[in-house]
Order: C-alpha cells, then sequence, then structure tokens
C-alpha cells in the first residue's frame, strides 16, 4: 500500500495509563479509511497525535513525505492534515459564517509577524476566504442559516459546520471524530454524500465513528483498534469477519 499517512510505533501514556501502545497502522491517499475498535481503545488519541493535539511519547508520523511528529497542529494543518473540533461554547453564540471565517487555526494573520507585517496579504485572505466560506456552506446547505447563532443548529447541521470549518484550508486529508454522533438519519444521508463528493474529488478521510452503517458505506479500509494499539486491518467485510475483532468487542453489536 502506498501510504499517504503513516504511523509508526506510537506510544503516548496519560499518566500511568497507556493510550496508545506501539501503535502502526497506515493511511492511503484518495481513500476513506475508518478506525473502530471499543471505547478506550485510543482512537481520539491517535487523532489527536496525527494532527498534533497530542505529542506522541514515541515513535513516528509522516505524511505526504514530511516527518510531522511532535510539529505543533497549525504547522502540521499547513500541510493539508487537519482535524474536525467541536463547536466550542464560546463559538457558539457567534454566526454560522463567523465561525467558518474565524475557524482556520493557520491563516496568516494569525501567525506571528504576518499580523504585523503583511496586513495587504492578510486583508486579501480574509476575502478570499469570506468567498469560499460562502461556497463551503452552500455545498453544505448551511448557507441558509449562516447569519444564524451556530447555538441554534441542530446536531447534524453542528457536525456539518464541523466539516465546513476543516474544508476552509483546502485540505488533502481529514480527520473525523465520530462524525455520526448526535446526527438524525437525514442529516446523516447528506454526510455521507459529502464525504463520498469530497473523497471522488481526491480528498484523503480517516474517520473513527461507532456507526457500522457509516462505516460499510463509505470506507474503503478499516483499522480496528484494541487496547491502544492496531488490532486487524483489511476491508470492512474482512475486520468484521475476523475473529479477534468479534473478540475484542467481547459481544457488543457490530
Ligand atoms: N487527556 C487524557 N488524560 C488522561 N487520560 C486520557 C486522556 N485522553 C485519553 N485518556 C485515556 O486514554 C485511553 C484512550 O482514550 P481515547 O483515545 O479517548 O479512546 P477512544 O477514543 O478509543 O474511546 C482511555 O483509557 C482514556 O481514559
Ligand atoms: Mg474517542
Amino acid at each position: 500500500m502506498n501510504a499517504f499517512l503513516s504511523v509508526q510505533h506510537v506510544s503516548k501514556q496519560f499518566g500511568g495509563v497507556a493510550a496508545l501502545h506501539d501503535c502502526s497502522l497506515s493511511f492511503a491517499k484518495g481513500r476513506v479509511t475508518g478506525i473502530i475498535g471499543p471505547n478506550g481503545a485510543g482512537k481520539t488519541t491517535l487523532l489527536n497525535a496525527i494532527t498534533g493535539l497530542v505529542k506522541p511519547d514515541r515513535g513516528s508520523v509522516v505524511f505526504d513525505g514530511h516527518e510531522v511528529t511532535g510539529l505543533p497542529m497549525h504547522r502540521i494543518a499547513s500541510l493539508g492534515l487537519v482535524r474536525t473540533f467541536q463547536i466550542v461554547r464560546e463559538l457558539r453564540g457567534l454566526t454560522v459564517l463567523e465561525n467558518l471565517l474565524l475557524s482556520p487555526p493557520h491563516q496568516v494573520g494569525e501567525r506571528i509577524g504576518g499580523a504585523l507585517f503583511a496586513r495587504p496579504l492578510v486583508k486579501r485572505q480574509d476575502q478570499k476566504n469570506a468567498f469560499k466560506a460562502r461556497e463551503i456552506l452552500q455545498r453544505l446547505g448551511l448557507w441558509r442559516v449562516a447569519d444564524h447563532s451556530a447555538a441554534a443548529l441542530s446536531g447534524g447541521q453542528k457536525k456539518l459546520l464541523e466539516i465546513a470549518r476543516a474544508l476552509l484550508p483546502d485540505p488533502k486529508f481529514i480527520l473525523l471524530d465520530e462524525p455520526a454522533a448526535g446526527v438524525a438519519p437525514p442529516l446523516l444521508k447528506d454526510i455521507i454524500r459529502l464525504i463520498k463528493e469530497l473523497s471522488a474529488e481526491g480528498v484523503s478521510f480517516a474517520l473513527v465513528e461507532h456507526d457500522m452503517h457509516l462505516i460499510s458505506e463509505v470506507c474503503h479500509d478499516v483499522h480496528v483498534m484494541a487496547e491502544g494499539t492496531a488490532l486487524v486491518s483489511g476491508s470492512f467485510a474482512d475486520v468484521t469477519a475476523d475473529q479477534r475483532v468479534i473478540d475484542a468487542y467481547l459481544g457488543m453489536a457490530l
């Protein structure tokens, strides 16, 4: 497999807990890769270690030929590797459009120096972002609520807004943590369609998800994690038939 993103022997301890233990996984370019596993398996920590939110204790993360292990999140994002974030309390009071325009952590204007020395550039960037924000909101069916407070959105619309924020910097690879959680079926269909469309346009995805319908619908490859490490990888059909996976879930419904 031609790895676009490769995680090699990554470990991460929190106090006495090994959230990741010698975890090695790879993700192919242009594909949607699912990450499944029981609660506490280390899935969210893996996404955080990949995107720079958490610094691995050991091991390496290589994205698109760049060693990114331990780099700050904005540096990793500027290479095109981003994760979605929940709309936090402070942002819920802002409008949908404002949420989008404030989001990218690696905008020129937010770099030290950039804000001081590149004002015309910042302005151009703002205008470009405003235009793109509109395009993205239209595409995601959120344009008609662009001026509504983000707090008024449904659970599913909030998930779409999280994805919208990740799309603004034109990422090559998007990591999603439980995109289906709390989403009603009609909007879940929209999210599934969006992931498929973006994938067809060349964006790669990794998604952590408990909703096996979503995993089976959109994922080309699936990694199963348990106890901080990768257990089995393959197609959805392969991994769900694997006895080690069934044992790891100990009878939980797949
Ligand atoms: N910031 C943290 N501080 C302490 N323990 C953590 C932290 N983040 C995760 N953990 C622990 O690491 C393990 C893996 O957690 P997590 O990555 O959230 O798993 P998953 O997303 O698969 O449910 C769990 O035991 C969790 O309690
Ligand atoms: Mg999690």
